[in-house]
């Protein structure tokens, strides 16, 4: 296996090169502009699994193409199914780049690109682990099958709807998933991710008047959609920041005891968060940690509101429109149907005279939580620790990874998470980044997993 370590130090520069040319694709799942972007960054991927002669494919979808791709069976050895994305969040705000989104360029010891973490870079971890191994010692010790998608920043759907044929099934059939797409516990801190949240969006469009108004001439007989929107919005939570929509918390627990004193046994400084984000005070739920309400209990975020004049300078209008995009961050066991239902029923409630409401649902996925004990928790923490020179943490993350909860369902198999970013690399927003030792350890702690899984016995 020296000889493995050898090859991976021998190909850093020409691993960094290859994840710089998959950046340079602007593949923006949200934006129809970027469709054939997204395209080609799919047959770049798909391109990297012929190049090993992994058996590959191009799966089409009512959305972006799924690539799959599949190392040669290793009979009696356990088989695994990496997923990833190769699809980005918009750059927007564009302005805020140092350097352009999709010109990856290194400073300090980082890449900086859309992507470069979330997750072209950490997906492609995975990719390079297993070139190493076939350039290095031939062939890989477990058979790897590939499952990386193009629409898991718009949620999945495409996805959720190819594993419900039994067919598909039959063809990721696996016994275990390994996932590169969250986040390493600190810089030099490396974790198993065993919880995420889930996820539950909407957007309401509250009309008013039929076209905007003079808020002099009608203000005060009128009802101001803007206005009616804040209050609603406002009202779905209250100042003890608990979610106040009927059988919200249905379902959700209190930490066991266990799991309270893990998470209060991580180091973890609120001081230092607020000086990350530059803030002078956190708040949230009353009676919960800053790291609990963002791992374990379920919250309520405006992710966009519109209306009115946004223009330069002051405009005496009164808006014919107002709407919002806002979402739940979900635990397991609540059920995103319900409360989607409960919620209607609230904001219909709450929606004043002379306003009509549209609620629209977007996405849902459940939150999870995986066993902290398995043999393939124990082979990734011995691969981690090989990679990072240094033992991983086990923590839960607050993001959401859809397909996650339905491979538990359809596949019946649990997910390593195993995050190689850092909770400051800028993930949607400007100057995402990805540090390139991270990157390199991430290889190689892929490389090592591959081993520590081939030699797990008796798979069921
Ligand atoms: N990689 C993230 C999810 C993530 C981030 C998990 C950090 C753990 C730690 C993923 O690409 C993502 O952004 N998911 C979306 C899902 C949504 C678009 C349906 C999310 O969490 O908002
Ligand atoms: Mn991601
Ligand atoms: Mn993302």
């Amino acid at each position: 296996m020296s000889n493995l370590d050898n090859h991976l130090q021998s190909q850093r520069q020409q691993y960094e090169d290859d994840l710089c040319e998959l950046l340079r694709i602007p593949s923006v799942s949200t934006d129809s502009r970027h469709k054939a972007d997204v395209e080609r960054a799919a047959h770049w991927v798909a391109d990297q699994f012929q190049q090993l002669r992994f058996e590959t494919e191009i799966i089409p979808t009512q959305g972006h193409p799924l690539v799959y791709a599949q190392s040669p069976p290793r009979p009696g050895r356990p088989v695994v199914l990496v997923y990833g994305h190769y699809d980005v969040q918009p750059p927007d705000p564009l302005g805020e780049w140092i350097s352009p989104p999709f010109e990856p360029t290194r400073r300090d010891g980082n890449l900086y690109a859309r992507g470069a973490t979330d997750d072209k870079g950490q997906m492609l971890t995975h990719v390079k682990s297993a070139q190493a191994w076939i350039e290095s010692q031939g062939e890989l010790p477990v058979q790897i099958k590939y499952l990386i998608e193009g629409e898991e920043e718009v949620g999945s759907a495409n996805l959720h709807h190819y594993l419900d044929d039994p067919a598909a099934a039959e063809k990721l059939a696996c016994d275990i998933v390994v996932v590169s797409d969250s986040s390493q516990f600190a810089r030099g801190k490396p974790a198993i991710t065993y919880g995420l949240r889930g996820l539950a969006y909407f957007e309401v469009v509250l009309q008013g008047p039929r076209q905007d108004l003079h808020s002099g001439v009608f203000g005060g007989a009128v009802t101001n959609p803007a206005l009616a929107l804040c209050r609603m919005m406002a009202a779905l939570i209250d100042d003890r920041g608990r979610v106040t929509i009927p059988g919200f918390y249905d379902g959700v627990d209190p930490l066991p005891d266990d799991e309270r004193d893990q998470l209060a046994s991580l180091q973890y400084s609120e001081d230092d968060l607020k000086r990350q984000l530059d803030v002078d005070a956190l708040s949230g739920e009353e009676g919960f940690s800053a790291l609990e309400r963002r791992w374990v209990r379920p919250t309520y975020d405006i992710n966009g509101l519109t209306s009115g004049y946004q223009g330069e300078g002051a405009k005496t209008v009164l808006p014919a429109r107002a709407s919002a995009k806002f979402s739940f961050r979900l635990v397991p066991r609540q059920d995103p149907a319900r409360i989607a239902a409960s919620l209607r029923e609230m904001l219909t409630r709450l929606c004043p005279p002379g306003i009509r409401m549209e609620l629209r649902e977007m996405s849902h996925a459940p939150g999870i939580v995986i066993p902290r004990e398995s043999p393939f928790v124990a082979a990734a923490r011995r691969a981690i620790t090989k990679g990072f020179d240094r033992e991983p943490v086990m923590i839960r993350e607050g993001g959401s990874i859809p397909i996650v909860g339905h491979f538990a369902e359809r596949l019946g198999v649990d997910t390593l998470l195993l995050g190689w970013g850092l909770d400051d690399d800028n993930t949607h927003s400007p100057n995402e980044k990805f540090s390139l030792e991270d990157y390199h350890r991430g290889i190689r702690s892929s490389a090592w997993l591959w081993d520590e899984i081939s030699r797990i016995g008796n798979i069921a």
